[in-house]
């Protein structure tokens, strides 16, 4: 294979374990808001490629580690949650009760493993953007950097959220990762893909590009839907992060952060399994209110439902296809140009 076409190469392990270095690895990728782990104990799992991070906090510290316990290898935490998104309990391993509790190993026997010396789990690293917390294996710059000037806004973003309505890991992507990343980066498939979901807003686009990153601006053009979602403003505190528009930012490598004049966030991470398979979630997060917005809330569940499962469906057409190293896309010329924008920053940490 051509190195320089890695960018479609959607099957190939050699390009996946690049990947793993380069961009997992090296980059902060999004894990929850704070209320999420609100609670002493309370955790959150992510499955990326074929292991899992935990976010977890200890005792009011946001504690970060991959789910193997540090002495023979086994899962410590269970994603069998008690509540729709979230677990609640104690680190403890199942297989010799090694455990983990205000930031320190517990272990029995413990002079039997005087010669091991620094024990503990295996963390990442946590940052911060508001009440946004990411996580890296290896950071090669910090959080802000990253970000760049997305920051400040993301920030307000994650200061309007109040809560965590739904996790959506049902919504299958069987699909390389960067087929769903180029998908959620462009409007022209609104039409074919989404008729009566995102189409009828007729969205008229502006595409703002800050390092890395991206962001579409999209105006509500259709008079009718624009009016009702212009009247909605006084369900929603006026402090929060306000945006006339369908919006959304793509957080290099694998995040999508969309919004509907800041009603709702939804946060989509298009973290990588298989070449063929995505381990796709979508975090829906509410914001903050003085009314009663559960039913609001419920219709942005099965809208984000609804979305997700339709784009589902043309991602796998393009994993099905065979794309020979010598065969050109074509793409649009406006709206796909934050792909383009997308393969060139892939090719740069790629180092290709
Ligand atoms: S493998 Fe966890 S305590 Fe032994
Ligand atoms: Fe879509």
């Amino acid at each position: 294979m051509n190195t320089t076409n890695r960018i479609w190469d959607y099957k190939s392990t050699e390009t996946q374990n690049l990947e793993y270095e380069k961009l997992y690895k090296r980059f902060w990728h999004f894990g929850a808001h704070k209320s999420e782990l609100a609670n002493n104990k309370d955790y959150v799992i992510f499955k990326i490629y074929d292991f899992e991070v935990v976010l977890y906090n200890d005792s009011g510290n946001i504690i970060c580690f991959y789910n193997v316990c540090p002495h023979r290898g086994a899962r410590l935490m269970s994603d069998d949650y008690d509540c729709l998104t979230k677990g609640n309990g104690n680190i403890l391993c199942k297989y010799h009760h090694w455990g983990f509790s205000n930031n320190k190993l517990h272990i029995p026997n413990k002079d039997e493993f005087s010669h091991c010396k620094d024990i503990d789990l295996f963390r990442l690293k946590t940052a911060y953007c508001g009440d946004f917390v990411f996580f890296s294996h290896n950071p090669q710059m910090d959080l802000q950097a990253q970000l760049g000037d997305f920051y400040n806004e993301i920030q307000t973003i994650s200061h309007s959220i109040n809560q965590c309505i739904n996790i959506n890991d049902k919504t299958k992507f069987k699909s390389n990762w960067k087929i769903g990343i180029e998908n959620s980066a462009e409007p022209y498939h609104l039409n074919a893909v989404h008729p009566n979901s995102l189409a009828p807003l007729n969205m008229q686009s502006t595409h703002i590009f800050c390092d890395m990153n991206s962001k579409v601006s999209g105006s509500i053009a259709n008079e009718k839907y624009y009016k009702k979602l212009k009247r909605n403003k006084d369900l929603f505190n006026l402090s929060n992060y306000y945006e006339e528009a369908y919006f959304s930012y793509y957080l290099f490598p694998f995040i999508i952060l969309s919004s509907t004049f800041g009603y709702s966030y939804s946060v989509q991470t298009f973290f990588p399994n298989t070449p063929q398979n995505t381990h796709f979630t979508c975090r829906s997060y509410g914001v903050h209110s003085d009314l009663n917005i559960d039913a609001w809330n419920e219709g942005v569940i099965k809208m984000n439902k609804q979305i997700f499962d339709e784009d589902s469906i043309p991602t796998k057409l393009v994993q099905d296809a065979s794309l020979l190293s010598d065969m050109q896309l074509v793409y649009a010329k406006n709206e796909e140009n934050r792909i383009l924008h997308f393969h060139k920053n892939y090719n740069h940490y790629m180092g290709l």
